[in-house]
């Protein structure tokens, strides 16, 4: 059996299937451009990428799969891909009750805290769940790394494998990237101690750490210190820790401009462009593109449009807000009550203020990946007001691809507002008031100065490019 030198592992790979009308599987490469970049560094040596069947499509395709080279491996521009089918309770425990339900709402501080987390045993079940799930991928990786090699382990889902792989392999490298916040000491201390203990004490079983910003990164450390009473040197950002040193870098992922202009030079986004110019006629626009996601503050996001329409009145009919959702985590309560909230808003909204020639809102909670390309082209306000965000990518790629030099009106809590808050209208993403008057001036804003402020967005948003990026986790492995 071949061995890699490379391994990737993350809970949604860069393929998934679907069944086709005769009953046969078809594959889709995953979009954006983090697939693509680690797929281009990766396929140079020797590589897999070690992911989760994620519906039942995955899960025969992970089954059906020939026994070739490595189990259950699929071919994918020549990197193999080992699709792991996990046993469905064992993955709904993991991924909707501790990544989604759990850690997701931790990292990014969504509890309503007087009446949620609550801690009891329906939660140990799933934590058993969650640590089966992480061995499932640590033995995929165990099997498939050739001496030596490097594993490049991602995001929340996954933080015990480079513990349990070291314990295993000590001759392996381990990097685990975090692609959420993290949050403060005070807060993630509400998780039981011993699943405190064993997030941290799994990510530190690799070498290297990487965080999307300075503000996660040391985060992490003052939980470190915290609860684990680490040694942590706060300038060098190194915890000392089970008699190792594990370095904690940030490496901002940037847009893939590359990737991003060819998409969108594709036919379906010229089409869903004129489809959208002759809805909004000759109106400004105000475009934001998310997916349905608590984190995101679509809900305040549409009050602010609405202060708007109030504080301005000569906005009018002559703005549209475009807001484009994609459908996500459905399975989760929290999910499909907040997408109801933001239909019911957005609703309001129109009935408040339409009038016979004039839509204000146009809010689409659907997966059309060339309209929100389009969208970017036409935008000359982005609107990204996340309360809380590892990066978000929205904010460096509708700069990039921006053909009306649109304004960025950006919450400070984004990870991205650390390298490109020069450049973009702060606000607080609580403050709909505030936010209202950003989307105001950015409406106002001069067109020279508009310009200026795109190209230094646009600038700032490629300094990193996914393929650059993960160079730069293998480079710091050695
Ligand atoms: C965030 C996480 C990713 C995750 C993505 C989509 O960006 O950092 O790990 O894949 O959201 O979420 P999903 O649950 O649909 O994979």
């Amino acid at each position: 059996m071949d061995k890699a030198q490379i391994l990737i592992a993350s809970n949604r790979g860069p393929v998934s299937f679907s069944t086709a009308d005769d009953g046969s599987l078809e594959h889709r490469r995953g979009g954006g451009g983090l697939v693509s970049g680690m797929i281009s560094v990766a396929n140079e040596i020797d590589s897999i990428w070690v992911c989760a069947a994620l519906s039942d499509a995955d899960r025969r395709a992970a089954a059906e799969a020939p026994q070739a080279r490595l189990d259950q491996a699929h071919d994918l521009d020549g990197m193999r891909v080992h699709m792991l089918d996990i046993p469905r309770r064992t993955f709904e425990g993991a991924y909707t009750g501790v990544a989604n339900s759990t850690l997701w709402f931790v990292q990014h501080m969504l509890y309503d805290i007087p009446n949620k987390p609550s801690f009891g045993s329906h939660f140990r079940r799933m934590w058993e769940d969650y640590t089966a799930y992480n061995n499932a991928f640590a033995e995929a990786l165990v099997t498939g790394a050739a001496d030596g090699a490097r594993v490049a382990v991602q995001d929340y889902h996954l933080a015990l494998v480079p513990r349990i792989l070291r314990a295993r392999r000590p001759d392996l490298r381990i990097s685990h990237f975090s692609h959420t916040p993290w949050a403060p000491p005070e807060y993630f201390r509400m998780l039981p101690d011993q699943v405190a203990r064993d997030l941290l004490e799994g990510m530190l079983g690799a070498d290297q750490l990487g965080f999307q910003s300075p503000r996660w990164a040391d985060a992490f450390l003052r939980c470190c210190a915290d609860v684990l009473r680490a040694d942590v040197d706060f300038r060098h950002r190194t915890v000392e820790y089970g008699g190792r040193i594990v370095g904690v870098n940030v490496h901002a992922l940037g847009a893939d401009e590359e990737t991003l202009r060819e998409s969108a030079a594709e036919p379906a986004v010229a089409a869903r462009r004129s489809t959208l110019e002759e809805a909004v006629g000759d109106t400004r626009l105000i475009v934001r593109v998310d997916r349905t996601e608590l984190s995101k503050n679509i809900v305040r996001g549409l009050e602010a449009y609405r202060e708007l329409l109030i504080a301005h009145p000569e906005w009018r009919g002559r703005v549209t807000h475009l807001a484009f959702a994609y459908p996500s985590r459905g399975d989760v309560p929290e999910y499909r009550e907040y997408t109801d909230a933001v239909l019911r808003t957005a609703k309001e909204i129109n009935a408040e203020f339409a009038t016979a020639e004039w839509t204000p809102l146009i809010l689409e909670v659907n997966d059309d990946y060339p309209r929100s390309l389009a969208s970017f082209q036409m935008a000359d306000v982005l609107l990204v007001n996340p309360v809380r965000d590892g990066m978000n990518l929205v904010a460096k790629e509708g700069p990039v691809l921006s053909e009306r030099d649109s304004v960025l009106v950006l919450s400070r809590e984004a990870g991205a507002a650390d390298e490109l808050g020069e450049h973009a209208l702060l606000v607080n993403p609580y403050d709909t008031v505030e936010t209202a008057e950003a989307l105001h001036r950015a409406l106002s804003m001069p067109e020279e100065q508009r310009r200026e402020h795109r190209r230094r967005l646009a600038e700032a948003a490629v300094a990193l490019p996914p393929r650059r990026w993960f160079q730069d986790q293998l480079r710091s492995l050695g």
